[in-house]
């Protein structure tokens, strides 16, 4: 039977030198402020926004939510974007996903100062991402890398393969598990024989949201598996894996909740202090 990957311990460790690096740094005058633009209703991002308050307050972490309405004209957004990216007391700023139809959200992000850029979704920092060169890493990705990492696994010669190919998470984790040295396969809805692929992963990530989807008899004897779905299924949280048919198969395995989830809001604070330092020269 596969151990756990615990990523909600992982996050209270790291939650706690957060915490202390938080503390120095107002020592020195220096104080991180994430701005947070969240257009709309949508339920799942008030959720997500009231996390990362949540969060942020915890760590000593100044965080201010930008609410608008769900009729906002895209021009306003990038006027309070501008402004944002103005002010030096901003050092990370993010729009919420997803934003209502009036708003084009490429060209949203792309006002976002890459600098400012917590979620790395500007184009600038998806290229130095690419590149192998960035400053900012998602949020996510970076919690899975390190998640790995705190477990001593490591990805050379491995074959990853990962199951969605969203830009938030499933492009930007290929790229930081190339850094790695994994070779990656990234599969998507129109993968023919997904099943034959992920049958042949040493690593198995899956970020699809779709319940529990990803069965034992999709997954190599001996595989890590990771399960970024968070999906509510008859009144309780369950994964994009079938946690406890595939458990008894993997070495390895991130239940849900208790797994990828915390890392991320944790990993998202650890991006806003990355980006201050950056910004007050102490990188
Ligand atoms: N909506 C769901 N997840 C995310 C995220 O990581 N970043 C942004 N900007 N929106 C999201």
């Amino acid at each position: 039977m596969g151990e756990i990957l615990d990523g909600k311990k992982l996050a209270s460790e790291l939650g706690e030198s957060l915490s202390s690096e938080v503390a120095s740094l107002k020592l020195h005058g220096v104080n991180p402020k994430l701005c947070v633009i969240n257009i709309g209703d949508d339920p799942a991002s008030k959720v997500y926004v009231a996390s990362k308050k949540r969060k942020a307050d915890r760590l000593g972490i100044k965080q201010v939510v930008y609410q608008l309405p769900a009729d906002e004209t895209e021009e306003d957004v990038l006027e309070l974007i501008d402004s944002l990216n103005a002010d030096p007391e901003v050092t990370s700023l993010m729009v919420q996903l997803p934003v209502p139809p009036q708003i084009n959200a490429d060209r949203v992000i792309e006002r976002i100062d890459p600098e400012k850029d917590v979620d790395c979704l500007t184009p600038a920092n998806i290229g130095r991402l690419w590149e192998g060169k960035h400053f900012v890493e998602p949020a996510t990705a970076a919690g899975i890398i390190a998640l790995l990492d705190h477990y001593q696994i490591d990805l050379t010669g491995k074959n990853a393969v990962i199951v969605g190919r969203s830009n938030i998470v499933g492009k930007p984790l290929a790229a930081l598990m190339l850094e790695r040295n994994a070779s990656v396969s990234i599969l998507h809805s129109h993968t023919r024989n997904l099943a034959e692929l992920t049958k042949r992963a040493d690593v198995l990530v899956c970020a699809v949201g779709k319940a529990e989807m990803i069965k034992a008899d999709m997954v190599k004897e001996g595989a890590v598996v990771i399960d970024v779905g968070i999906n509510r299924q008859a009144g309780r949280l369950v994964g994009d894996v079938d946690f406890a048919a595939v458990r008894e198969k993997a070495a390895w395995i991130t239940p849900v909740p208790g797994g990828v989830g915390p890392l991320t809001v944790e990993f998202l604070m650890e991006e806003v202090i990355k980006l201050t330092r950056r910004q007050h020269g102490l990188d």
